[in-house]
Parts: C-alpha cells; sequence; structure tokens
C-alpha cells in the first residue's frame, strides 16, 4: 500500500499516472503504479472539454469515488479543479475536505502558486495531505497563452525554486514539476526533502507522471514531453469495427450467446 509518507527515499522512481474510472484504475493500480492521479486532464481527455477549466467538484469527485472503489494499494490523489482553491478558504477546506470525506482520496493535488501557501499549511494541518504542482499550470491557460514551457531563465527558475521550498515549509507532502528545463528541476529536487514528480522535467525528479491516455495512445495530440507507450485506439478500433461486422453479417449473436426458453409457449 502507498502512503504519502512512502513516497519519500525510495531505491526506485515513483511511478504516477492519471486514472478517471474504475476500469483504467484496476489496470493502473494491477501494473505496479505506485500513485494514481485523478487529474482534471478529465477535461480534455475523458469530458472533451478544450482544456481543463470546465471541469466541475461534482465530476472531480465522482471520477475519484470511481477509481478509489477499484483500487486497494496505489495512493490516490485527487486533483483540485479550477476554483475549487482559492476563492475563500472555508470553502476551499471543505471542497478538499470532500475529495477524502466523499470520493475517498488520500490527498488532493492543488495547482500551485503564491495564492496556494498559506492554503497548504491549512488543509495539511487539518490532516488533508496536499500534493503541490509548480511549473506550467494548466488552470492558468488564459494568462499563459499556451502550455508553454516555464522556468526558462534564472529569475523564472529562482521563482518556483522558492515557491516550492515555501509548499515544502507549508506541509506539502510532494511535488509536481510541468515542463520546466531539467537542470531546473534537478536542482529543485536536490533542494528540496519531499519528494518531485516530473511531467516534461527530466529524469532526475524523484519520480514520473503522465497521462494515461497519451500513455495508452488515445490522443491525437499529445505534449511534446509525453511518449506513446501502446496503440489502445487501434485495439479498440479493431474490436468495434470487428462488433459492428459481426452484426451486419449476422454472426453475432451466436447459438452461444442465446437461449431458448422451452417453457415460453408461441406468444399470440
Ligand atoms: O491533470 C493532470 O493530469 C495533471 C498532470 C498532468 C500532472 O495535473
Amino acid at each position: 500500500m502507498t502512503t504519502t509518507r512512502g513516497l519519500r527515499d525510495r531505491d526506485q522512481p515513483i511511478t504516477m499516472l492519471t486514472a478517471y474510472d474504475a476500469l483504467t484504475a484496476r489496470l493502473v493500480e494491477a501494473a505496479g503504479i505506485d500513485v494514481i492521479l485523478v487529474g482534471d486532464s478529465m477535461g480534455t481527455t475523458v469530458l472533451g472539454h478544450d482544456d481543463t477549466l470546465p471541469v466541475t467538484l461534482e465530476e472531480a469527485a465522482s471520477h475519484t469515488a470511481a477509481v478509489v472503489r477499484a483500487t486497494d494499494d496505489a495512493l490516490v490523489v485527487a486533483d483540485m479543479p479550477f476554483l475549487s482553491v482559492g476563492v475563500d478558504e472555508s470553502e476551499t477546506i471543505r471542497n478538499a475536505g470532500r475529495m477524502l470525506k466523499e470520493a475517498g482520496a488520500d490527498a488532493v493535488k492543488l495547482e500551485s502558486g503564491p495564492h496556494t501557501v498559506d492554503i497548504t499549511e491549512r488543509l495539511t494541518q487539518l490532516g488533508i495531505p496536499v500534493m503541490a504542482h509548480l511549473g506550467l499550470t494548466p488552470q492558468h491557460i488564459n494568462q499563459l497563452g499556451g502550455y508553454s514551457r516555464q522556468g526558462t531563465t534564472t529569475e523564472a527558475a529562482e521563482e518556483i525554486l522558492s515557491l516550492a521550498r515555501d509548499h515544502e515549509d507549508a506541509g506539502a507532502f510532494a511535488l509536481v514539476l510541468e515542463h520546466v528545463p531539467a537542470n531546473v528541476a534537478a536542482q529543485i529536487t536536490a533542494a528540496l526533502d519531499i519528494p518531485t514528480i516530473g511531467i516534461g522535467a527530466g529524469p532526475d525528479c524523484d519520480g514520473q507522471v503522465l497521462v494515461s491516455a497519451d500513455v495508452m495512445g488515445l490522443t491525437d495530440r499529445h505534449p511534446p514531453f509525453a511518449e506513446q507507450f501502446g496503440d489502445v485506439a487501434a485495439a479498440m478500433t479493431d474490436a468495434i469495427d470487428a462488433y459492428r461486422e459481426a452484426v451486419e453479417t449476422g454472426e453475432f449473436p451466436a447459438a452461444e450467446h442465446s437461449h431458448i426458453e422451452e417453457g415460453v409457449d408461441d406468444l399470440e
């Protein structure tokens, strides 16, 4: 069973992958992945939005609960959707608390910045473990103007390092670093005691995370730092085509898929 504390000081890199439903979560856990992130990337992957901003707290809680029901050992981290955090402290606490109390998550992830230091401390004090997330934070797409690399100047990298330290001091148990130069991520990783989990942040983080749809080959477009490790879209297309063809040709359903009830008389 993976715990938030158990992520520290490991011999092997931490593996983290997103999942948003019970079927996928079962497979992800069976493969031995340490942490399942119910990411707000559900917005662009399973919910069909253009970005992550429309994802609601109800959707995040419902998908998190599905993942929790399907898993025993993986650490399940619920991503807090856009504006579910930071508008008001008590609302933030209630929203994050729902992910643990109602959905059964082990921890929450907050897209982080100067505005999440105090709330990270408060949530941690209340018993809600927080995974921080710095570098590219896709919920800021409207300010960033695109999903571009972050921390590309010394000044910008120092700001990320300073925020990383602030979140560690506030009690975050881990830090996602997204789309930052590998040399910046390596220095931030060396400067922190909590583990860093990189996505587009090079090999020197303490762990790696990707979006499962990218890993499985279910998306047409994926970020430059993602790798497709399989072609699940092709396997699904083959299965769906074979089913359609079997129905159209009358091969399905065959005798073994149907039964005759002898006790039923001819109907008038
Ligand atoms: O929502 C998500 O999937 C994420 C990862 C990309 C880290 O935040």
